[in-house]
């Protein structure tokens, strides 16, 4: 594993960029801005308290990566910012989530039918401004991630609480609700580049893998993380009913009677006492949470292989350590 001691931040990674994504943050500022005072302050809301601005990164250091020179990342990344916004004030609703960087989510403040509704409009507002741009190879990817990215929350949800998930499924709502944006954000960097098909290819199979990880790890972070750092509830995936890989991983290495105590827990989750804590030793005692941590890792080795086929240079060398950051975040 690697040394804990020598944890680097994202920030610290973004040094290089940050004038580009202090763009971003004036431009998610302006776009936020509204005549209508409730979407003005809704957006405010959401937009002040930055979180980890990981795809707008991606976007701007795969674009470097490809030698391009121009501004127009800043919009892209900006936009990709909104789309995943959206998402997650989509997401707190399904998920019965009222903590998120720390905060009251959206529907904790407002209530789930402005949520709603305010994200319906985030991501119509994203689409118009990107068909403003005529950028139709950058439309037809954002187009296309965001449909797959809702219907990974669907296949998600529309499984809730049912154990026989197997891990190839689980991999697969993973790419679709997570890994696919991170994939998009890395592409359109490459596409703005101009780059060459198979370049193009290789930008979106890192996105992939790095969001692949980065989503296991946040479903281990579910089980081990602390509240206060994360900003977000812990065992709540759990207390919701979804069955991440620790839990797939935990139900096939038991059998018998051990295996009906752990299907017993998942069943009467919100009725059983100390639910989430009787789970938790199990899990650990099965070492599924280790089993957890090496399926990330690697995906993101794989992530870093293929970044490695490009030439070495400053942007892929942060990208090299976002892929190390993913596995060691603690938020
Ligand atoms: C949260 O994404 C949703 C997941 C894919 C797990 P982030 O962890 O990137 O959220 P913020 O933007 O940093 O808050
Ligand atoms: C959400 O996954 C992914 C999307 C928003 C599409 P999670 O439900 O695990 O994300 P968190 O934990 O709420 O951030
Ligand atoms: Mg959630
Ligand atoms: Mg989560």
């Amino acid at each position: 594993m690697t040394d804990v001691s020598k944890l680097t931040p994202f920030h610290d990674i973004y040094k290089t960029i940050r004038t580009d994504l202090n763009a971003v943050e004036n431009l998610l500022k302006e776009i936020g801005g509204s005549s209508n005072p409730l979407i003005a302050e809704v957006n405010k809301y959401l937009f002040q308290k930055e979180g980890k601005r990981i795809r707008p990164a991606l976007l701007i250091l795969c674009s470097k990566l490809g030698g391009y020179r121009g501004t127009d990342h800043v919009f892209w990344s900006a936009l990709v910012e909104i789309i995943h916004t959206a998402s997650l004030i989509h997401d707190d609703i399904v998920d019965n989530s009222f903590l998120r960087r720390g905060r009251d989510t959206v529907h904790a403040k407002w209530g789930p039918n402005i949520t709603v509704l305010l994200g319906d409009f985030l991501y119509i507002q994203s689409i118009a401004l990107a068909l403003r741009t005529k950028n139709h190879a950058i439309i037809d990817i954002l187009a296309d991630v965001t449909v797959r990215m809702i219907e990974g929350e669907l296949i998600e949800y529309s499984i809730t609480g049912k154990p026989e998930l197997s891990e190839d499924l689980y991999l697969e709502i993973l790419d679709k609700k997570t890994a696919q944006l991170f994939s998009a954000s890395c592409r359109i960097g490459g596409v703005l580049a101009g780059s060459l098909p198979e370049e193009e290819q290789r930008l979106c199979e890192f996105g992939r893998n790095l969001g692949l990880s980065f989503q296991i790890i946040d479903d281990l972070l579910d089980f081990t993380g602390d509240e206060a750092t994360l900003g977000k509830p812990i065992l709540s995936d759990f207390r919701e009913g979804r069955i991440t890989l620790p839990l797939i991983h935990a139900l096939r290495r038991t059998k018998g009677q051990a295996r009906v105590e752990l299907l017993h827990l998942i069943h009467n989750r919100k009725t059983e006492k100390n639910a989430g804590k009787k789970i938790l030793a199990q899990i650990v005692s099965l070492g599924a949470l280790d089993y957890a941590y090496q399926r990330a890792a690697a995906f993101s080795q794989k992530a870093k292989a293929i970044l490695a086929a490009f030439p070495k240079s400053p942007h892929r060398e942060s990208l090299n350590r976002m892929a190390d950051m993913v596995l060691q975040r603690r938020k």
